[in-house]
């Protein structure tokens, strides 16, 4: 508990800390129950000095509602964004303390009255702007954090490529692998020419036994200083329709390599105190996926190894993040026998991953997915989920394997 409060309030100064409590309890606490449960003819909102009631006063509740949300986030993870957020609202509010009062007093009474109201609001407008530095990224580059080596698994296409990418855009040097090796040398010269950093190519198979220890053998002369477990294979359709030795390969591929990879490379990240882990696992990870049953389960597996591995190795300076994508477009889909249904880039999720690397133990990517995974998979009994989750795979399951 105590490790978790300083996680979450160790860098910033006590008066962003108490505005990022205050804005939580707002955002949690106050605005749900204003919009929820407030009667709508008790409803009164503010903006500007000017009164709103009724139904404008409960539009005027969901806007304040994600003005608290937003400055929650913000102040939590410190977005540059709250440089011009944090100040903007301040202001507003100290506006509407000279508008409100000037209004609602008149004359000079209004003016002294609403300029008293607004004093501590302006101050603090003034100091939000002048808190500036805590909202730029506090981190050193990339490298400088971590080193110039990263292994990348899965690397020859999709998500896999895009962190190579990512990674390589940033000056880190890749071992990039997969089975495909014709894949990994056009990707090897790519980087190194358009990036200028240094590659090697290892193509294995992470399904064979030894896979993964023959994998980090060939990375021992190199100083490993970001492990990306991200490669991966799904399968669907219903269990009893599954392939034994592809279920085998899968949880070899998904589960096993990335605890062998760890286990192999993390003591030498002690060792310099500095490193960084990625596990690419998957908002499917969150709750029961019936006709994905096992795939979702590996990725339940990695996002729980890796959560806990985040906090064991809090203080020791290796960083560790579970990349959770929704439905991503890459060659995932036509592996794994779905029908293909689009999704997002694998660059975007890359590039969001990397970013939110030493900032948290898991992201999931996209906000929408972000509440399915945090919201509904909590909120909603597992079993019912697990029945609107069948819903939801059914018309990308073809209609054999369903
Ligand atoms: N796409 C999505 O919708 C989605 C959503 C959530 C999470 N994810 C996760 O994201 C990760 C990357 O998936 P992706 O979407 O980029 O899929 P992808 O385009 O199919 O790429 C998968 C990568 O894994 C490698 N791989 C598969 N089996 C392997 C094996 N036996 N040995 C070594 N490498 C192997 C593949 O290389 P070779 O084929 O050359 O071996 C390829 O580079 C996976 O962990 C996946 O579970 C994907």
């Amino acid at each position: 508990m105590n490790d978790w409060l300083r996680d979450v309030f160790h860098d910033r100064p006590v008066w962003i800390n108490a505005l990022m409590v205050f804005s939580a309890y707002m955002a949690f606490v106050y605005m749900p129950w204003d919009i929820f449960w407030k009667p709508v003819s008790r409803d009164e909102e503010v903006w500007f000095g000017i009164l709103f009631t009724g139904w404008s006063a409960k539009l005027g509740a969901l806007a304040h509602w994600f003005v608290y949300a937003a400055a929650t986030y913000g102040f939590r993870r410190r977005r540059p964004w709250m440089r011009i957020w944090g100040p903007l609202y301040s202001a507003q509010v100290a506006f509407g303390m000279l508008v409100w009062n000037v209004l609602y007093w008149g004359s000079w009474t209004g003016w002294i009255v609403g300029l008293i109201g607004a004093l501590p609001f302006a101050a603090l407008t003034l100091a939000l702007f002048g808190a500036h530095e805590y909202f730029r990224d506090p981190r050193p580059h990339l490298r400088e954090r971590y080193g110039d080596w990263a292994l990348v698994t899965g690397a020859t296409a999709g998500i896999g490529a895009e962190l190579a990418r990512s990674l390589a855009r940033r000056g880190v040097s890749c071992v990039i692998t997969g089975r495909r090796e014709e894949r990994l040398r056009e990707l090897a010269s790519e980087l190194e020419q358009r990036h200028g950093v240094s590659t090697r190519c290892v193509p294995v198979d992470l399904a064979e036994s030894g896979g993964a220890e023959r994998l980090a053998d060939a990375c021992r002369d190199l100083d490993i200083a970001i492990l990306v477990n991200n490669a991966g294979v799904g399968y669907v359709g219903r269990f009893d329709k599954q392939d034994t030795g592809r279920l085998r390969d899968l949880v070899e591929v998904n589960c096993s390599a990335p605890v062998v990879l760890t286990s192999k490379l993390l003591p030498a990240m002690l060792e310099r105190g500095r490193g960084a882990v990625i596990i690419t696992g998957s908002v499917a990870g969150r709750q029961p996926l019936p006709l994905h049953g096992v795939y979702a389960a590996t990725k339940g597996f990695d996002l729980l190894f890796g959560e806990a591995l985040y906090v064991e190795l809090r203080g020791t300076g290796v960083d560790v993040l579970v990349l959770e994508p929704g439905v991503t477009d890459t060659e995932f889909q036509e592996v794994s026998g779905q029908i293909p249904h689009g999704g997002a880039t694998a660059h975007a999720v890359a590039e969001a991953g990397i970013e939110a690397l030493g900032d948290q133990p898991s992201l999931v990517f996209g906000w929408i997915q972000w509440i399915r995974a945090n919201a509904a998979a909590r909120l909603v009994s597992r079993p019912l989920v697990a029945y609107i989750a069948r819903e939801i795979t059914r018309p990308s399951t073809p209609a054999e394997l369903r």
